[in-house]
C-alpha cells in the first residue's frame, strides 16, 4: 500500500478503526471520515500522518468535501473503503417508511454517492479501487431486518455496476460481506443485556457458522487491504464473503 493515499467512511467504527491501523501499517495514508470529530479524532490518534475529515455519507457535498480535503493534503487518491452504515432489524410488515428511507439513503445511496464522488479524482490519478462493506445480510435473505438487507443487496449490485463501467479506466470496485461479528453482542440483545443473554446470543450464532467461530474486525480489515492493493489488480466486481463458510452452505 506504500505511497497510496486511501479514504476510509465510517473510520470512526469498529471495523473502519482496525483497517485503518492495518492499511496505515501496510504504508497507505489514510483519510478517516465519519459522522463525529470526536469519535474521529480519538480513531486518528496514534496513525501517523492520518487525515479526520467529518463527513455525512448521505450527502453529496460532504463527500465533495472530504475529497477535495484529501486531494488538497495529499494530491492523490488511490482508495476507498467504504464501511460506514446503519442497522435496522424491523421486517417487511413492521418496518416504519422512515426508517427504511434511512436505512436506504445511507447504506445504498451513500456508498453510490462515495463511488460517484471519488471516480474523477481516481481517474486523474490513473486508477483506483473501491471496496465496499456490505454483509452475508445482503447475499441471503433472513427474515427481518428487510431495509437493512435490501441496502446491502443493492450495494452488491451497485458495486458490480460500478465495476464494469469503471474497468476500462482502471477503476476496480468490488464488495467485501462480513458474517456473524464477534462485536456485534451488545448491539444486538441490547445495553442492558447481561453476560449470560450476550453468551447465548454469541453461542446461537457461532454455532451457525461452519469454521466454528465469529468473525473479528481484522478478518474483514485484511480482505478490505487486498482488495484495495495490487495484489488483486485484476480482480473487480466480486462479492468476498468473510463469513466462515456461512453462505456456503
Ligand atoms: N458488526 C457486524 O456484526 C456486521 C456484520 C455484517 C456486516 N457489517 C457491516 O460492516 C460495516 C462496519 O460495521 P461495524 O461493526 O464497524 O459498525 P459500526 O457501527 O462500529 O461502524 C459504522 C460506522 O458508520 C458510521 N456512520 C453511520 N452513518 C454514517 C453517515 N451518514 N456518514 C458517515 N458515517 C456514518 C457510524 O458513525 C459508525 O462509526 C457496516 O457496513 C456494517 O453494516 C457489520
Amino acid at each position: 500500500m506504500n505511497g497510496k493515499v486511501v479514504i476510509i467512511a465510517g473510520g470512526a467504527g469498529v471495523q473502519g478503526r482496525v483497517a485503518a491501523r492495518l492499511l496505515a501499517d501496510a504504508g497507505a495514508t489514510v483519510v478517516l471520515a465519519d459522522l463525529s470529530a470526536a469519535d474521529l479524532e480519538t480513531a486518528a490518534a496514534g496513525i501517523e500522518g492520518a487525515l479526520a475529515v467529518p463527513t455525512d455519507i448521505s450527502d453529496p457535498d460532504s463527500w465533495q468535501t472530504l475529497v477535495d480535503r484529501t486531494l488538497a493534503t495529499f494530491g492523490r487518491l488511490d482508495g476507498l473503503a467504504n464501511f460506514a452504515a446503519v442497522l435496522s432489524r424491523a421486517g417487511a410488515e413492521t418496518t416504519e417508511l422512515a426508517v427504511w428511507e434511512r436505512t436506504l439513503k445511507i447504506n445504498l445511496t451513500g456508498a453510490w454517492l462515495g463511488v460517484k464522488a471519488v471516480i474523477p479524482a481516481m481517474r486523474a490519478g490513473g486508477g483506483g479501487s473501491i471496496v465496499n462493506v456490505g454483509s452475508v445480510d445482503g447475499l441471503v435473505g433472513r427474515g427481518g431486518g428487510t431495509a437493512y438487507q435490501a441496502s446491502k443487496g443493492g450495494m452488491r449490485l451497485l458495486s458490480k455496476s460500478a465495476a464494469i463501467e469503471f474497468a476500462a479506466q482502471g477503476i476496480r470496485v468490488n464488495s467485501v460481506h462480513p458474517g456473524p461479528m464477534k462485536n456485534r453482542m451488545t448491539n444486538v440483545v441490547g445495553p442492558k443485556a447481561d453476560a449470560s443473554g450476550i453468551a447465548t446470543l454469541e453461542a446461537k450464532l457461532t454455532a451457525q457458522v461452519p469454521m466454528g467461530r465469529l468473525g473479528a474486525a481484522e478478518d474483514i480489515a485484511y480482505a478490505v487491504r487486498f482488495l484495495l492493493s495490487d495484489e488483486a489488480s485484476f480482480i473487480t466486481g466480486v462479492d468476498l464473503p468473510v463469513d466462515g463458510g456461512l453462505t456456503a452452505q
